[in-house]
């Protein structure tokens, strides 16, 4: 949430910031702004209320030079979102300027303070505070700005990834972070930073993740520096991207969002290379075989995660649970984290992050943690927080996800899951190596199986065009597929706005029933399955009361073909590989109903994509 862009170098800064905003618009697109030290040592700073291309408008034919500069794109936590309130914010004397993702929670305390002491704030933000506590410590300490960027970070309880400038020392770059990502990426006689590597790719492959309570010192033609909070030098660790321009672009899709679904054959052939054998069943993850007396011992399994991850943590806990027999819970990590679990050093926690940096899922890593649990990863951001923090894991490989919207993503975490599942089956010697070797083909068939599926698109785009203006959905399914029912409603809901709810197929009678009128559609995936039956009832039961039924049902299913008002047929594949297949269709639904409501798909209001707050 929030995202950040610095540079210090010999090239005109405002255009790298601009682009570098556009890379990270994706965590936030309120308001943006920039702030450059001019050739003069003057500040240059513009922002305004939306997105970055208003911005854009905003600085035309205004002095933009300079060649050192902060700047932001904002997800509104503390105070609407306008053009006061954009960062970056300016100290009292406006010699200072500051961009921040996070949270400052004693901001209140910190206010008073300082306003005792004459401050004027301009913002009703959080994070006008820190820029004139900093300044406030410069002044009356009689000190450099990194000294007092320092003192200033003591007193701040909260979560924070600053960079800051200041015309009394022009060619100084200050960044910090605490729980809120931060990358410095190292050019010739230039160096960037910004909350992930998107905005440095074109530049460098050259970067070093800021950790925690570590505040980097960049000064021009000076090597990076990095000390901790409290002042002791740190480890400079320079890593490898392996991320290319060509991934961060639309490629001819109108949407992010459009080409992330897809792109689905592709990022599941690389979710699964190197991990299925060619032939012959074996799953091989690196995370379980180096910790494999962690899988042979474990008592019980907790997954913690959010949104749409948190539905993949649910497929994850039947696979498990089946292949395994090892009890699983699921948690959302932001009730976890705050429910004094019961968590022992016999338990693994796995934790699901597409973007590695979501706060909550942090939070509940680290109270698994600190009550001695061993916790696994299932990340897609490589170098994230979330990556780092846990003990080992496996990266799901599917490449950048741009479109707020969780599409690829989530099919890689489901994917990855059923690998886990197999792996620790092998390692624990509960399932017969046939029906691995049987789940392992069609994980190698997977690619193959979402192209054709991806051919019912034009039908689906049909099908949008009846349902764009209804107010309500109903989303129901069973077994493996109740989480694809309720992943469904969430893409639904996000960028079309449309109210829509999951739920067990079964529980319809236990309430929702009383909803289905005709202006309610429902959505019910019935692949041919050992409840198959059961799914016609239900099916049955909304058709009695006038409901309109859209079945995702197995190619030849001539059975709800004769009661539902749509079908959408998907290949057959066995129940537990089916999320994943059945996740299509329900994607292009409701990405194509957005569009034609008008929607913004990508940037779907109030959200962002890397969710760095509470
Ligand atoms: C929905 C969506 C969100 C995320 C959630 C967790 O499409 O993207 O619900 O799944 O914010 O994010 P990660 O997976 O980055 O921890």
């Amino acid at each position: 949430m929030c995202g950040i862009v610095g540079y210090i170098g010999h090239r005109p800064a405002y255009e790298i910031l601009i682009k570098g905003l556009h890379r990270l618009e994706y965590r936030g697109y309120d308001s943006a702004g920039v702030a450059m030290v001019g050739d003069k040592g003057d500040l240059n700073i513009y922002k305004t209320r939306g997105k970055v291309e208003d911005l854009e408008r905003f600085c035309h034919a205004k002095d933009l030079d300079g060649n050192i500069g902060i700047a932001h794109t904002r997800w509104a936590t503390h105070g609407e979102p306008n053009d006061v309130n954009a960062h970056p914010h300016l100290s009292h004397s406006g010699k200072l300027a500051l961009v921040h993702n996070g949270t400052i929670e004693n901001y209140n305390i910190l206010k008073e303070a300082l306003e005792q002491q004459g401050c004027k704030f301009k913002s009703d933000t959080d994070t006008e505070v820190l820029v004139q506590l900093i300044e406030y410590i410069k002044t009356t300490n009689n000190c450099t700005l990194i000294e007092a960027v320092r003192e200033a970070l003591k007193e701040v309880i909260g979560a924070y990834a600053i960079a800051v400038i200041d015309t009394n020392e022009p060619d100084t770059v200050i960044a910090a972070r605490k729980s809120s990502p931060l990358v410095i990426g190292i050019g010739e006689d230039e160096t960037f930073l910004a909350s992930d590597a998107t905005p440095i790719v074109d530049y460098t492959d050259k970067v070093v993740y800021l950790n925690d309570d570590e505040i980097a010192i960049i000064r021009r033609g000076e090597p990076l520096k990095i000390i901790t909070t409290d002042n002791e030098s740190a480890e400079i660790d320079i890593q490898t991207l392996k991320l290319s321009v060509s991934q961060l672009e639309k490629g001819g899709f109108p949407h992010f969002m459009l080409k992330e679904i897809y792109e689905q054959p592709r990022t599941i052939r690389d979710c699964v290379r190197g991990r299925i054998g060619n032939s012959g069943g074996k799953v091989t993850l690196s995370g379980v075989i180096e910790h494999s007396d962690k899988f042979l011992n474990a008592k019980r399994i907790i997954i913690v995660a959010c949104g749409t991850s948190w539905h993949a943590g649910l497929i994850g806990k039947r696979l498990i649970e089946e292949a395994t027999r090892i009890p699983v819970e699921v948690a959302y990590a932001s009730e976890f984290r705050y429910s004094n679990p019961i968590v022992t050093p016999d338990d693994i926690v796995i934790a699901i992050s597409q973007s590695g940096e979501t706060a909550d899922t942090l939070a509940a890593i680290q109270l698994a943690k600190e009550k001695g649990a061993f916790v696994y990863g299932v990340c897609n951001v490589v170098g994230s927080s979330i990556a780092r923090a846990t003990d080992s894991g496996t990266y799901i490989h599917v490449g950048p996800e741009i479109g707020v919207a969780s599409t690829k993503a989530f099919t890689g975490q489901v994917t990855v899951l059923i690998m886990l599942a197999m792996a620790i089956a092998q390692i624990r010697k509960t399932m017969p190596k046939e029906e691995i070797t049987k789940v392992a083909g069609y994980l190698r068939r997977l690619p193959d199986l979402i192209k054709q599926t991806l051919k019912l698109n034009d039908k689906i785009e049909h099908l949008s065009s009846i349902y764009t203006y209804v107010h309500n959905f109903l989303y129901l399914g069973r077994g493996y597929n109740y989480p694809s029912a309720l992943e469904g409603a969430l893409k639904l809901k996000e960028i079309s706005y449309i109210h829509a709810e999951g739920y067990p197929a079964a529980e319809m009678k236990h309430g929702p029933i009383a909803l289905i009128d005709r202006e309610l559609p429902t959505v019910v995936i019935a692949p041919t399955d050992e409840l198959h039956e059961k799914i016609i009832s239900n099916i049955q039961q909304i058709k009695a009361r006038g409901g309109s039924v859209i079945a995702v049902v197995t190619k030849g299913d001539t059975s709800i073909a004769e009661i539902a008002d749509h079908t959408i047929e998907i290949p057959d594949v066995p129940e537990c590989v089916s999320p994943v297949i059945v996740s299509i269709p329900l994607q292009l639904l409701a990405y194509h109903i957005a569009v034609k409501k008008g929607c913004n798909v990508d940037m779907p209001r109030n959200l962002a994509k890397s969710v760095t707050v509470e």
